[in-house]
């Protein structure tokens, strides 16, 4: 049988989609329950890139489903890894993930992968190589927990969040490109966008030009919108698309066209620092909540006003991993998957 991966928002089917995020809500209503689904269960956390968040929810909903959690992180005596086929090993990487994911697939029974964007070469990001290669021969499930094109576990959450906040309506959600000190990569918008329009909200992604988000993910974004009665639509106008949105979504992400020169990156974000996230952004008083992944750069991405105001809800966010993690943990490595 084949191992049931959870690498995109975007192969999910509309059931499992909507069966996830009740599964995560029927978690969330049962705290410490004494069945554990998952007892004798194991999962492995390749941790290719750092994290606070997810480790911590992936390790707790671990705990409290009964399985256990081998952490696997980089930089912790963890072997390069070669994840191309066909090359001479002959570089810092001591082991191909062919061998890596044999070994571990007869050990475990889903891998949890982290690994982040290049940002090099913008189209062999949009392939996904990594997570890909690991998923290509890995005998068990592999959960991406953020790879360069999507991060599912984020989307879920923040769908989720969203849910709770506005009581399940639809509502205007502005996705809005934030300046950073650094190119970051686009996972986490392209998982906002695509979760937001997979739950039929009005979607509007607001970006500087030069910044566009991959043509296939909006695509498919489009679709999904089509389909839920929501919409997407994509400005370079900043105020136009924080007018009337309930939802405001930052994040920073890097233009494509600065891949790997550093100065033309630091200067593009430079001349668009105005688009960090103040309290004007938010003028639909209590109606309108500021939404970010976290980790964020305080008065870089965001003023220290709008987080430490009622309005945000990064925190709501980030406890939702936990419930949803119980729900895709039980999609790919429970007994009915
Ligand atoms: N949002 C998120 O994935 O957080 P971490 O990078 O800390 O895991």
């Amino acid at each position: 049988m084949t191992a049931r991966h959870l690498l995109s928002l975007r192969d999910l089917t509309d059931a499992d989609w909507n069966g996830l995020l009740e599964s995560a809500e029927r978690h969330a209503a049962r705290k410490a329950p004494d069945d554990k689904p998952l007892l004798g269960k194991r999962l492995g956390l390749m941790l290719l890139a750092p994290s606070l968040r997810t480790r911590t929810t992936f390790e707790l909903a671990c705990l409290e489903l009964g399985a256990d959690c081998v952490h696997l992180p980089a930089g912790d005596g963890l072997w390069g890894l070669e994840h191309r086929d066909g090359v001479a090993m002959d570089g810092t990487a001591a082991e191909h993930v062919r061998e890596a994911v044999g070994v571990l697939g007869r050990l475990l029974d889903g891998l949890g992968l982290r690994c982040f964007a290049g940002l090099r070469d913008a189209e062999l990001d949009a392939r996904d190589p990594i997570l890909h290669a690991f998923a290509e021969v890995s005998p068990m499930p592999v959960l991406s927990l953020e790879s360069a094109m999507d991060h599912p576990h984020q989307g879920l959450a923040d769908a989720l969040t969203v849910r709770r906040r506005k009581a399940g309506r639809k509502v205007r959600t502005a996705v809005v490109w934030a300046p950073h000190v650094k190119a970051l990569p686009m996972a986490v918008p392209h998982a906002a966008v695509t979760a937001f329009a997979r739950e039929g909200h009005e979607v509007v992604l607001a970006h500087p030009e030069g910044f566009d988000l991959d043509e296939g993910v909006l695509a498919d974004a489009k679709e999904f919108a089509a389909a839920s009665g929501g919409s997407l639509t994509v400005t370079h106008d900043r105020k136009k698309a924080l007018k009337g949105a309930e939802v405001v979504y930052a994040k920073a992400w890097g233009a494509r066209a600065d891949y790997g020169d550093k100065d033309a990156a630091a200067a593009a974000r430079s001349i668009h620092a105005d688009w960090m996230v103040t309290p004007k952004d938010l003028k639909r008083g209590d109606d309108a909540v500021f939404m970010h992944c976290l980790p964020v750069r305080r008065g870089v991405v965001v003023a220290d006003e709008v987080l430490d105001s009622p309005a945000s809800v990064v925190l709501d966010q980030a406890a939702a991993r936990l419930d949803v993690q119980k729900a895709t943990l039980l999609h790919c490595l429970g007994d009915a998957s």
